[in-house]
């Protein structure tokens, strides 16, 4: 076996929001690693065709139909991982959505509370009952989708930016929660910058001038390029794995360099 392989293996891990763009690729990622993935969605039918996706290519996956808002779909689809598999080991909680937001002064408390609604309050539930399954055990890794708009601001982002920011001081809190209990669970933030997947794809199409507007956004890093989501896949599978064994609390930022200018 070819070194750098079965970096996961035996692991049972859950990603949210995986049956597009980046839970996707981390999914597949994680699969092609040896660990059994649990790919969570709203949408069950894509799910379950990411999941013949993986088991076409040798690996093992299962769908599990959770709208992460829901903290009644939390519980379900926990225990029922546990009774199946009886662990978790990685939860990587990066459905996410994006779009109807503006600035501060366009901002609408209904699309406020939708986006924090499935950004914010998505992950927390993931974490709280994410938390719960691991504890009992043995441990194991939490990943959490931020973003550089956690990081950095973005005028038009409002709602955006507040929902990533408080993924990031999530992450910190559960991270040195966990480490004081002794749960031997790590919580981790990834901050991606533009990503080619559908999110990006819609934002494009909305735009005036679609052509110029993905150039902008290939030209938009140092590295000259717009991240891939195989590129965040492969900085979640660094946190999922036990090369990552003494890394909790942190903010793995994947962006080619914006935030370094
Ligand atoms: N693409 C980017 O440029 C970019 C950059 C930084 C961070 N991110 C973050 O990465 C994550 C993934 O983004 P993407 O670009 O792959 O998006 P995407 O729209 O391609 O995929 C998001 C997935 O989340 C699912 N989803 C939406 N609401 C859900 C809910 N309530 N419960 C469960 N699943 C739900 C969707 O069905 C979809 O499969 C998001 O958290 C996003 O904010 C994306």
């Amino acid at each position: 076996m070819a070194a750098g392989q079965n970096r996961v293996a035996g692991k049972i891990a859950l990603v949210t929001g995986a049956a597009s763009g980046i839970g996707r690729a981390i999914a597949q990622a994680l699969a092609e690693q040896g660990a059994t993935v649990l790919v969570a969605d709203i949408d069950e039918n894509t799910a379950l065709a990411v999941v013949a996706e993986i088991t076409e290519a040798g690996g093992s996956a299962e769908a599990v139909a959770l709208d992460v808002t829901d903290e009644d779909q939390w519980v379900a689809a926990i225990d029922g991982l546990l009774e199946r598999h009886h662990r978790l080991d990685i939860l990587v909680n990066n459905a996410g959505i994006g779009g109807g937001d503006g600035s501060i002064e366009d901002l609408t408390v209904e699309s406020w509370r939708r986006i924090q609604g499935v950004n914010a309050e998505g992950v927390m539930l993931g974490c709280k009952h994410g938390v719960r399954a691991m504890k009992q055990t043995g441990g194991g890794s939490i990943i959490n989708m931020s973003s550089i708009a956690g990081i950095v601001g973005a005028p038009q982002l409002a709602a955006y930016c507040a929902s990533k920011g408080a993924v990031r001081m999530l992450t910190k809190s559960v991270a040195l929660h966990c480490a004081r209990k002794g749960y031997g669970i790590r919580c981790n933030s990834v901050h991606p910058s533009y990503t080619d997947t559908p999110m990006v794809d819609r934002m494009v199409a909305a735009h005036r001038d679609p052509e110029r507007m993905r150039a902008a956004l290939q030209s938009a890093s140092p590295l000259g390029r717009m991240g891939a989501p195989a590129d965040v896949a492969g900085a979640v599978l660094y946190l999922a794995s036990d090369d990552s064994t003494f890394v909790t609390g942190i903010e793995l930022v994947v962006d080619g360099g914006v935030t370094a200018t």
